[in-house]
């Protein structure tokens, strides 16, 4: 299962390059088996709100986190989202991506996917 927050469609297109089920976060979701999440960044490096509140009742089944930024914020907070959640929820950062990213980053993920997600 994939799991994803897309404000403007670049997630929602990532997750719609992978061979995988995939949801949105609404309120009050709830995930009781292994999961990829794939967010975009909010503010400056930020979890967007809506993943950070689902995280708190769905980090244990999380198996890693793909995380798209815009690199034009700068280094600094790149993808920061994925840091964050890497650091604060201690799951893996699987790939950030550029915006939409490349088909490098699908074969990455899908293998990631398949490999850890599923196995
Ligand atoms: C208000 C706002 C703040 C953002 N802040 C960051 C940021 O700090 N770092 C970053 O890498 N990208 C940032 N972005 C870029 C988005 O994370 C990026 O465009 C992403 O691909 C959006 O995914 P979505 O189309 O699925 O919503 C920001 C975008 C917006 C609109």
């Amino acid at each position: 299962m994939i799991v994803y927050a897309s404000r403007t469609g670049n997630v929602r297109y990532i997750a719609s390059k992978l061979k995988a089920e995939s949801i949105g976060i609404v309120e009050e979701l709830t995930v009781n088996q292994p999961y990829l999440l794939m967010t975009y960044t909010d503010g400056l490096g930020d979890i967007p709100r809506e993943v950070a509140h689902f995280l708190e009742h769905n980090a244990n089944d999380c198996k890693g986190v793909v995380v798209s930024g815009n690199r034009n914020f700068g280094h600094k907070v790149f993808g920061g989202a994925g840091d964050k959640i890497q650091s604060t929820y201690h799951i893996p950062l699987v790939r950030k991506l550029d915006l939409r990213g490349y088909k490098a980053d699908y074969d990455a993920i899908q293998k990631f996917y398949e490999t850890r997600v599923l196995e």
